[in-house]
């Protein structure tokens, strides 16, 4: 039999055609009473809705059934309101009636401790072939269906905005909330637990439901990464979704030792995977759901001049402020559009942009000038702003607003920002009916005008490719393997150079010298001057123990440098084992990044890119994305770091060879998706040369998981 898709799997749980309440009960002040009341309140009909509960006849007006397998017709959605020893048992009738779908209100499983009782809920239900939402959650509310299968305060309003959250008390709170601020959800999903349905389904679920034009997540961890990641990429292509993640404290520093790994904690990782699946990272839920309603109501902009409208001077500074905060491109406005909109304002009025009607402006003022904007083939958005004079009536704006934003063909995104009391309020939810997202702070107007450019901007992304590498596999195998048996954490830097060579990541030839006699006979075959390091498979940051020497320029140096090198390294590192002193031909100075990678424990390995040398972890210019890493991505993360300027070629110097760079970051992907024993990576510094010279790794260092 063919397997259904996410939707139709999830389609019995958000959009029942029938409701069983097991543990509805007789007493109003408990949950179970609750949770009847609130379906039968919410308008779902009485004669799909059964009342289960071995001591009752009748609740509410409803006849009440012993068990779910009384009920005289099949049953889509089981919502479970017993005490968590009792839900093994009646979800046992569950799979026996064929019930579709389950959610389990109950708490007292893994949230505290009780792993063994949930999985065995997650087995029966599995067994059953039905999905399984929860347990430890407040339910779900469906306004298409008028569906109150929780114990929220009632049922939002009905609108395009799905909103998933991993807290019961904020969805709890939220409903409230979005009914205050006349903000309509089509449904509200708690995920409590995660044990079967999770985030990443109804993401699948929403991006198919005809009803959700926006999904939103409030999201305390993924368990999948990965899956997370590719599912997150195909919904994004046709709906917007928007995260608010909680819980950014990064994991102990101290237990992680590479440069990468110390800046790359799992928050990043989240930041990462977001910013390369076009999902929009809120910071707190009320921009959330400024967002969502941007992106529900006002169309896609098709290019970067925005214009804002204002009566007030400084709500259109603070509007500005916030333009460059959110990346907006405020265009510089053209003579004959600043001729039009002179029409519009008094002779001490400005057609800079922010187009300043003052304090004078009327409503024909700015339906005038929003129109004019909007008819301009250049204007691609306009923010309006409106500051409560006593000569206009803010329902009086919104309505000509609301006329030139129709009369236009309502086709470029258009917000706007009410300032006022009471009456603001009212005209901004007018408007934002109208589909023109308003709001009561410049602020949030124009942060909301930023995520619908975010959004727009991933869409415009080119394609990804990802190039075919080729690479020396078994060589390196052999080394990480060979380590690793002989209980190794880390590869010696001449093994890890070996790695890189294999891998095309260029490295300096580095011959290890047991004597220093050898030492000799090899640098005077490189050429001075050269640099002596000390190879011992314990040490990784070698300038600490005295174990490098640079910039050494005869036989008798390479002498000295050899002894001091081994006296320096017994005393400081006794414990550690020398193998020898290896001795590499002094490289010309290039432009110092770093490439490094890091294994996230929720997303694989993290690729970073940013400024290298030894103050890495200073500079903290850096930037990532999880692997595999594509052309594209490579280069959009080197633009995010200020580096990028200076290997542009800072104040006149010339360009440095950006194509190679790019390389070494595809080739750290591809080496640490082809062996996940490496928990880290760090190339750096990479010296990088000249446009066309190419770059080289001064030094690579390769670590191992536990
Ligand atoms: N089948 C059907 N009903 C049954 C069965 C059965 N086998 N056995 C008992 N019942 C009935 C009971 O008789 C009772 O009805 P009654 O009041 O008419 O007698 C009803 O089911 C409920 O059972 P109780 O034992 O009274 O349980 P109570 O209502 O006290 O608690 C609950 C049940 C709410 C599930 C509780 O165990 C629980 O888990 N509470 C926490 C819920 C929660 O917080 N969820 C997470 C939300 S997220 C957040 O953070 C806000």
């Amino acid at each position: 039999m063919e397997k259904k898709s996410t939707y139709e799997q999830l389609r019995p749980l958000l959009r029942p055609a029938t409701v069983a309440v097991i543990g509805a009960s007789r007493s109003p002040e408990k949950i179970g009473y609750q949770v009847l009341k609130n379906l039968l309140d919410g308008g779902y009909p009485p004669d799909k809705v059964f009342p289960i509960n071995p001591k009752a006849t009748q609740i509410l007006g409803l006849k009440c059934y012993p068990s779910v397998k009384d009920v005289p017709v099949p049953v889509d959605l089981a919502v479970i309101v017993v005490p968590a020893r009792i839900v093994p048992i009646v979800l046992k009738d569950c799979a026996k009636k064929k019930v579709k779908a389950v959610a389990i209100i109950s708490a007292g499983f893994k949230e505290v401790g009780n792993v063994e009782a949930e999985l065995e809920l997650v087995k029966i239900a599995r067994s059953a072939g039905m999905r399984l939402l929860g347990p430890n959650i407040v339910g779900v509310c469906d306004t298409v269906e008028g569906v109150n299968a929780s114990f929220c305060q009632g049922l939002p309003l009905k609108g395009e905005i799905a909103f998933i959250t991993q807290s019961g008390a904020l969805a709890i709170g939220l409903v409230g909330w979005t009914v205050l601020k006349k903000i309509g959800l089509s449904d509200l999903v708690s995920i409590g637990n995660k044990a079967d349905v999770n985030e990443i389904d109804l993401m699948e679920f929403f991006a198919e439901d005809p009803y959700t034009k926006v999904i939103t997540i409030y999201l305390e961890g993924t368990d999948d990464g990965r899956r997370f990641l590719e599912v997150a990429k195909k919904v994004t292509k046709c709906k917007p979704v928007i995260v608010l993640k909680a819980g950014k404290t990064e994991r102990t520093v101290a237990a992680i030792k590479s440069h990468t790994g110390s800046l790359a904690g799992s928050d990043i990782a989240y930041d990462a995977a977001f910013k390369q699946s076009g999902v929009l990272r809120a910071s707190n839920f009320i921009e959330l759901f400024n967002w969502a309603v941007a992106l529900a109501k006002a169309p896609l902009p098709r290019g970067e001049n925005v214009i804002i409208i204002t009566n007030g001077g400084g709500a259109g500074v603070m509007a500005t402020d916030a333009a460059s905060e959110y990346g907006l491109k405020l265009m510089d406005i053209p003579r004959d559009l600043a001729e039009k909109l002179r029409k519009f304002m008094p002779p001490f009025g400005s057609t800079l942009n922010p187009v300043d009607l003052t304090g004078m402006a009327t409503r024909e003022w700015y339906e005038g000038a929003l129109r004019v904007a909007l008819e301009d083939h250049r204007v691609d958005a306009v923010v309006v702003l409106y500051c409560h004079t006593a000569i206009t009536s803010p329902l009086d704006i919104a309505d000509g607003l609301i006329t030139a934003y129709k009369a236009t063909g309502a086709r470029k995104p258009v917000v706007a920002a009410f300032i006022g009391g009471i009456e603001c309020e009212k005209a901004y939810q007018k408007l934002t009916k109208a589909g023109i997202p308003a709001y009561a702070s410049p602020e949030e107007a124009v942060s909301a005008l930023g995520a619908i450019y975010q959004y727009a901007r991933y869409l415009r992304k080119p394609k990804r490719t990802y190039p075919t590498i080729k690479v020396d596999r078994e060589r390196v195998a052999k080394l990480i393997y060979g380590a690793l048996k002989e209980g190794r954490r880390a590869l010696s830097p001449a093994e890890a150079a070996e790695v890189a060579l294999a891998y095309g990541i260029p490295v300096p030839e580095k011959p290890l010298a047991k004597s220093e006699e050898e030492a000799v006979v090899i640098s005077n075959r490189l050429g001075y001057p050269v640099v002596l390091e000390v190879e011992s498979p314990q040490i990784i940051h070698k300038t600490e123990v005295g174990g490098i020497k640079l910039n050494i320029k005869d036989a008798e140096g390479v002498r000295k440098a050899y002894r001091e090198i081994l006296e320096s390294v017994r005393k400081l590192a006794p414990e550690a084992t020398i193998k020898g002193v290896i001795v590499r031909k002094m490289i010309p100075q290039g432009k110092e990044v770093i490439v490094g990678m890091h294994r996230d424990p929720v997303f694989g390995p993290v690729i970073m890119f940013g400024a290298g040398g030894i103050l890495v972890e200073l500079m903290k210019d850096v930037s990532f994305r999880i692997a595999p890493v594509s052309m594209e991505d490579a280069e959009e993360m080197m633009k995010e770091t200020k580096v990028y300027a200076l290997l542009k070629g800072f104040r006149g110097e010339s360009e440095s060879d950006i194509e190679s760079v790019k390389e070494v970051i595809l080739r750290v992907s591809k080496l640490a998706l082809d062996f996940p024993e490496i928990s880290d990576i760090d190339v750096n510094p990479l010296f990088t040369y000249e446009k066309g010279k190419g770059c080289i790794a001064v030094d690579v260092k390769i670590m191992m998981q536990r």
